[in-house]
């Protein structure tokens, strides 16, 4: 006995006895169940409360929680017991087995913060303490959509430029083909901003990125090709399809002979980058003030592939930017010739299309700043 690991002494005991040769496990329990359990319980516990420090925490749980140890053999041969003593052993057991990994867990971190106290009360640094992981920021997902969109127009001859979010009432509408009272101002319920002086018309926060096709066009002759990203602003109540602000990206082309055909290339290459080079497209028209003829395009539903589902809302199609030819009186008034000079401009929505993209079913995750969602891309 004297020669028995401690944790397996009672079973060490009862299988060494002289004339137990079968139906050992029965036998054990049989002799004194109650005190088999109990005298395991009593060891363990005996044990647990000597241990002062981990390595010896850790043969402890080997010796009592193990494999091979006593509980755990014993709660093995369980099975082979009449079912009343099966009942009451098991639950002895159990309740046992709950109450060493509970104190077990309950040493460790005591053992756990008295080292980490010895280590802070002597100034050295402990090399073994788990480290602290440094998380890694990453890109937001409009982020990350906005430059692969970028991307497919720059492989394409487009260079990014940019544009001012506050803005003139003639850049956002007047310049745009959008006089006051029109009726597609309605749609663009728009952030005016106050100020003393308004002889140069009124100041808002652009509801598009289109005020940047008049702003370049001024200063650039033809060719023109080129992308506009940015943040653009409308008063909308918000709710899981709309937000008071989002990215758009204008996209414009003006050189001599320009025709729908190139619109309908450049786009049609842009959405295959995106969304996969097995799409279709589809253009339909649409109206809008600064072009002639505007069209909305869609692509064929990456889902459902045509058939019909809730993303493409049944319909196997999903549209996801206007485009048109530039109006010729906007041209005009750039002082190009029409004559020689045609082009075409489109303008997407980037929060719509990584909605797409990932399955987000509310552009509200965008901005709530929730990193539980941000950390999914
Ligand atoms: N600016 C338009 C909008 O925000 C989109 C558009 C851009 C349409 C360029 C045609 C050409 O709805």
């Amino acid at each position: 006995m004297a020669m028995s690991p401690p944790g397996n002494a009672i079973l060490y005991n009862a299988l060494l006895r002289p004339g137990a040769k079968t139906a050992r496990p029965s036998f054990i329990f049989n002799m004194s169940p109650g005190k088999t359990i109990e005298e395991i319980a009593q060891s363990a516990r005996r044990e647990l409360g000597a241990a002062s420090d981990e390595a010896v925490l850790e043969a402890w749980r080997i010796a009592h929680l193990g494999r091979k140890a006593s509980l755990t053999i014993f709660l093995r041969s369980l099975a082979e017991l009449a079912p009343e003593e099966r009942r009451k052993a098991g639950a002895d057991a159990n309740r046992l087995k709950a109450e060493l990994e509970e104190a077990f867990a309950e040493k460790r971190s005591q053992l756990q913060a008295a080292r980490i106290e010895r280590t802070v009360e002597t100034g050295r640094i402990d090399v073994t303490l788990p480290g602290r992981p440094v998380r890694l920021g990453r890109l937001h997902p409009i982020t990350q959509t906005l430059r692969e969109i970028l991307a497919a127009f720059e492989s394409q001859g487009f260079s990014v430029v940019e544009g001012p979010e506050v803005e003139l009432d003639y850049y956002n509408f007047e310049a745009l083909r959008i006089p006051k009272e029109h009726p597609a101002r309605e749609l663009m319920d728009t952030f005016y901003i106050d100020r003393a002086d308004e002889s140069d018309g009124r100041l808002l926060l652009r509801t598009h990125t289109s005020p940047n096709q008049v702003r370049f066009m001024e200063k650039h002759q033809p060719p023109i090709r080129i992308v506009v990203p940015g943040k653009t602003y409308r008063n909308e109540a918000t709710d899981p399809t709309h937000e008071w602000m989002i990215t758009q990206v204008e996209v414009l082309a003006v050189d001599e002979g320009i025709t729908l055909a190139h619109l309908k290339g450049t786009l049609f290459e842009f959405a295959k980058r995106i969304f996969g080079r097995e799409r279709k497209i589809r253009f339909r028209c649409d109206y809008f003030p600064f072009v002639e003829p505007g069209v909305d395009m869609a692509i064929d539903c990456f889902l459902c592939g045509g058939g019909g589902c809730r993303t493409c809302k049944n319909e196997g199609w999903i549209e996801i930017l206007g485009a048109g030819m530039v109006h010729p009186e906007i041209l005009t008034n750039m002082g190009y010739d029409t004559n020689i000079y045609t082009g075409f401009a489109a303008g997407l929505g980037v929060e719509r299309i990584a909605m797409l993209r990932h399955g987000v079913d509310d552009i509200r995750h965008f901005y709530a700043n929730d990193l539980r969602f941000l950390r999914q891309f």
